[in-house]
């Protein structure tokens, strides 16, 4: 289907990390960008997006729209073409995980795919799921077909108990599916991205758990070492490139794996020495298994003995030849994409010396 690009398109969660980068390149092609966000009034965290697309060819209206609000994003939908679903929580601070993560998940994008049965100009929804609607752990790789992670796996291993950020992710693009699949007006398109790493545009205001990540292994908390757990890694700015292209290429069909780097945590840290291992406490091996089985569960309520168990000393493979070959991606360096979101944290002062 060919997607018309001079109608303007619907971003949900347009303040999150990843959004940000998207909103960026949709404005940059020229294309307006109807923004929907908890609050609008909030120009601290717009402010970003404000500056974009002052000097961007597109222009940007701010809707106010909530996740778990009946028809809240009708009238930011109203007369696009391309819906890119984005919203969604990404934390793992959380008391109530069905409250908190799975209802807004999975009752929000219903939320959104029924508005677009009801507006008429819609002809593309993109979704943004996750790897983590393919996996939960590391172990995983080595169970799927093949020990690779395809776009045919899915995820059935997390549950509201374990990893309940995952299980949001599977659930949300399940119900994504089926609501697609009952009509035909428009077609779904979803962009898995592994773990997102590389610059945020607002620093100050970003809540992603990648921000946690990355200012942890600058701040000292893992100068003592890194559980070695397989994980895969994609740049921020591959991830907004992913979306821009399942929107417009008109074969853009199914689910697309959206990673760069087949790597681990370990890695990650040790490609940020060689520029800041002079200045900074980043961690310079990996902490043994048994060590992190004792100590992970006292620092960490993500490292229970399940979760260690699963993930260090595994190692993670996905199988990203779809996206390089139907929507003809490349990514940028691990190197390069954890160094550019590391200066960024530096230059805004995020490790105080
Ligand atoms: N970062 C990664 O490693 C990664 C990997 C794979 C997939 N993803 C997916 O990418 C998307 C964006 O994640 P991110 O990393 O950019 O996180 P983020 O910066 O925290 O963005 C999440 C966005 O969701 C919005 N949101 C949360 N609850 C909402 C609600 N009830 N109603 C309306 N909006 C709500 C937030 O809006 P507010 O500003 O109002 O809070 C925010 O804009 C998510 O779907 C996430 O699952 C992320």
């Amino acid at each position: 289907m060919k997607i018309d690009r001079s109608k303007p398109v619907l971003v949900t969660g347009a303040t999150g990390y990843v959004a940000g980068w998207l909103v960026k390149k949709l404005l940059e092609e020229g294309i307006n960008v109807h923004a929907a966000v908890r609050d609008p009034s909030n120009e601290k965290k717009l402010a970003h997006l404000n500056a974009i697309a002052e000097n961007a060819p597109g222009d940007i209206k701010y809707f106010k729209s909530d996740l778990l609000q009946k028809g809240s994003y009708k009238e930011a939908m109203e007369g696009c073409s391309v819906v890119f679903h984005t919203a969604s929580p990404f934390t793992s601070e959380y008391k109530d995980p069905q409250k908190e993560l799975i209802d807004p998940a999975v009752n929000g994008t219903a939320n959104v795919l029924d508005t677009a049965n009801e507006v008429e100009s819609v002809q593309r929804v993109v979704v943004t799921s996750s790897c983590a609607a393919i996996y939960t752990d590391a172990i995983d790789c080595a169970n799927a077909p093949g020990g690779v992670l395809t776009e045919d796996v899915w995820n059935t291993t997390a549950s509201l108990d374990y990893q309940p950020y995952s299980y949001s992710k599977t659930l949300a693009e399940k119900k994504a599916w089926e609501i697609a699949e009952q009509q035909s007006r428009w077609d779904l398109v979803t962009v898995n991205p592994s773990f997102v790493m590389g610059p945020p545009l607002n620093p100050k205001f970003s809540t992603s758990e990648s921000m946690n990540v990355l200012k942890q292994l600058g701040d000292g908390t893992m100068k003592m070492g890194v559980p070695k757990m397989g994980v895969g890694v994609v740049d921020v700015r591959d991830v907004a490139e992913a979306h821009f292209r399942a929107a417009y290429t008109p074969e853009a069909k199914g689910r697309y794996i959206t990673c760069g780097h087949n790597t681990d945590f370990l890695e990650m840290g040790l490609v940020l020495r060689e520029k800041y291992g002079k200045d900074y406490p980043l961690p310079k091996g990996s902490i043994p298994k048994w060590l992190v089985m004792i100590v992970g569960p006292m620092t960490n309520k993500l490292f229970t003995r399940r979760f260690v168990r699963n993930n260090v000393n595994h190692y993670w493979k996905a199988d990203n030849s779809k996206i390089k070959k139907e929507l003809g991606m490349e990514f940028i360096p691990l190197q390069k994409t954890m160094e550019d979101g590391f200066q960024v944290l530096i230059d805004n002062g995020t490790f105080k010396k």
